[in-house]
């Protein structure tokens, strides 16, 4: 049973056939989202007998044929109870979902799976993706599984392993000057005639169909009970609308009973859109100027597709937005890495980082549940660190 109906815009509602190869809005240039048959009666006992990775929902996701998975061993990755980070801060219960475990190294396997495997059923072969790395990695990687054709743009200071990682699967790959919107407008120059399928981040429906899936494993995880914090490092902002869509979902189907989850987004002080929209309370985000180099690459998005998503996520869930700087990251690396005996990505340690912040200021209460979500293996970003 597979519960997809169709797809919708976010901002003006209008309805799309799921049928069509539809990128976004056409009238409101705003991501379209994809939307279920939810009271079909689907059970958490029918998510039980499903196999150990991201397609354990499937029911719930918009590949409608098991025949066009395109599965490397995606999803279902360890939350790790961090009981000495939860002692050195008074804190009730912290967690870490370490999706470095995934495929190619980050959470970027799932949505990028996902729509790889979504394009297999529409009969879809070529992509191009502007990336700070990892999406890139992940596109080569599912694009090589499935005998389609990849054309991947990145900046010149993504770590070269990213390059090597595509290359060495066949990936066609681009290097630009600039942040990952100038490897956008290159791409775009070269996408003659849309010859390529855009799946740049929420351009697409189904990338942030795959992130969710991190929303439905953290809630089963913790036996279908839902944190009161997450902590998500945001640059595009995927997996932060995806989890709390996966919420969403859930409450509609009356998986959980309520929703106190509130969505934290960390980014960089050298680029946090997401940040200064927070502060002055609006409903989108305007384009950072000259977003400064980063330890992070994955968070340097100067202007993302889905800022209204993101702004909407943090305002429902009573969420917070707030920025780290470079020396943070870097010392929390260390910190963390001494403590735990795990060694997180620059994203993760900013998440870290985000999290020891907002004890500080009292966000963070002592009875709560927190998981910080480390997005990626730290092992590509060793040039960064040196
Ligand atoms: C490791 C890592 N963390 C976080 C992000 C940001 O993810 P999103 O664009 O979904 O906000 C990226 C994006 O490249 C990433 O590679
Ligand atoms: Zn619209």
């Amino acid at each position: 049973m597979n519960l997809y109906s169709h797809l919708q815009c976010s901002n003006c509602d209008r309805i799309f056939d799921k049928m069509l190869i539809n990128n976004f809005c056409p009238d409101c240039i705003q991501p379209l989202l994809a939307k279920y048959n939810l009271h079909k009666g689907v059970s958490k006992s029918m998510i039980k007998e499903q196999r150990y990775n991201m397609w354990r929902y499937q029911h719930l996701l918009p590949v409608e044929s098991e025949n066009h998975f395109v599965n490397l061993g995606e999803g279902w990755t360890p939350m790790l109870t961090l009981s000495k980070t939860s002692g050195a801060f008074g804190i009730k219960n912290v967690l870490l979902k370490e999706e470095g475990l995934n495929p190619t190294g980050s959470f970027k396997a799932r949505g990028i799976g996902m729509a790889v495997s979504k394009a297999k059923e529409l009969g879809i072969q070529s992509f191009c993706i502007p990336t700070a790395g990892n999406a890139g990695s992940a596109l080569a990687a599912y694009v090589a599984a499935m005998d389609g054709e990849a054309h991947i743009y990145m900046p010149e200071a993504t770590p070269k392993v990213f390059q090597l990682d595509c290359e060495v699967m066949g990936a066609h790959v681009t290097k630009v000057d600039g942040s990952i919107r100038d490897a956008g407008i290159a791409m775009n120059r070269d996408n003659v005639d849309g010859q390529w399928w855009d799946i740049t981040t929420l351009k697409e429906p189904f990338r942030l169909e795959g992130k969710k899936t991190m929303g439905y494993e953290i809630a089963e995880q913790l036996n279908w009970t839902l944190p009161d914090v997450i902590i998500y490092p945001t640059g595009g902002g995927t997996g932060l609308i995806g989890i709390w869509k996966a919420f969403q979902e859930m409450m509609e189907m009356g998986w959980v009973e309520h929703i106190p989850t509130r969505m934290v987004a960390v980014q960089t002080e050298g680029c946090n859109p997401v940040v200064q929209s927070f502060k002055a309370d609006k409903d989108h985000c305007d384009l950072y100027e000259n977003p400064e180099e980063t330890m992070a690459n994955g968070l340097r998005v100067p202007k993302a597709f889905g800022d209204r998503l993101i702004m909407r996520t943090l305002k429902e869930s009573n969420g917070y937005a707030l920025d780290v700087t470079e020396d943070e990251m870097m010392s929390s690396i260390y910190e963390f890495g001494k403590m735990e005996g795990m060694f997180l990505s620059p994203e993760g340690a900013a998440v870290y980082t985000g999290f020891k912040k907002l004890v500080a200021n009292e966000y963070i209460k002592s009875t709560d549940t927190v998981v910080l979500i480390n997005t990626g293996s730290p092992y590509k970003y060793v040039e960064n660190m040196q």
